[in-house]
């Protein structure tokens, strides 16, 4: 509400990209920012690159009414348009109530992959502490202190085999290295088979050692 507020003082927009809201696996959806706006300063964005694929190359903008007509020059002029084939199916897909099926049944294998994580990082690590885990497609894990720095764990597993990214390789910056960058790794896993998320924590694990 404060974001919202200081947009409406100084005549901003914020824009709010809720690539992954699809995946909520805890609790109540979280609502969109665009949701609790009243005074129209939130350019929300969404996609399909996560719920269906990013080759599908569809994604949608909300933006306020006196923008409406900007967006569509400013994307005509960005590529000529989307394939309109691919946005009939994918309208029909929506409308059939098959994208809702879907979604429902990605939740549920997602969801157990994120429970698979969890259980094979307390396995090997303890009490670990974690965030994100309600929902997404990553885990942050911020490290305890006998462990090494972010980038160390991450060069280690990635000797090993195992992709996990400190914030700085997955393009996230503060700027202040803080010890919640520099001790915070993102670990996905979305794409991978609990099999593969268990031999990959299990081989980290023996790195460490
Ligand atoms: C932060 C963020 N926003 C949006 C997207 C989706 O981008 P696109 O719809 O262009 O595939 C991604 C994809 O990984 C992302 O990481």
């Amino acid at each position: 509400m404060e974001l919202l507020n200081w947009a409406t003082r100084v005549g901003a927009y914020v824009v709010e990209d809720d690539y992954d809201s699809d995946f909520r696996f805890d609790g109540p959806p979280l609502t969109a920012v665009a949701g609790l706006d009243s005074s129209a300063a939130v350019i929300y964005l969404g996609t399909f690159s996560k719920s269906i694929g990013a080759g599908l190359r569809v994604g949608y903008l909300v933006v306020p009414v006196e923008l409406a007509e900007t967006a569509i020059t400013v994307k005509a002029i960005l590529n000529a348009g989307q394939s309109w084939l691919d946005q009939a199916v994918l309208a029909e897909f929506l409308s059939s109530g098959a994208f809702a099926r879907h979604l429902k049944q990605v939740r549920m294998v997602y969801r157990s992959r994120r429970d698979c994580i969890l259980s094979a990082l307390r396995e090997h690590f303890g009490d670990v502490n974690v965030s994100g885990h309600n929902g997404g497609m990553h885990i942050m894990w911020h490290l305890p202190a006998r462990l090494p720095h972010a980038t160390v764990v991450e060069a280690t597993a990635l000797n090993h085999g195992v992709g996990i990214y400190a914030l700085r390789s997955a393009v996230a910056y503060d700027f202040g290295k803080t010890p919640y960058s520099e001790r915070s790794l993102v670990l996905g896993y979305a794409a991978l088979q609990e099999k593969q998320i268990r031999e990959g924590i299990s081989r980290i694990a023996a790195a460490l050692k």
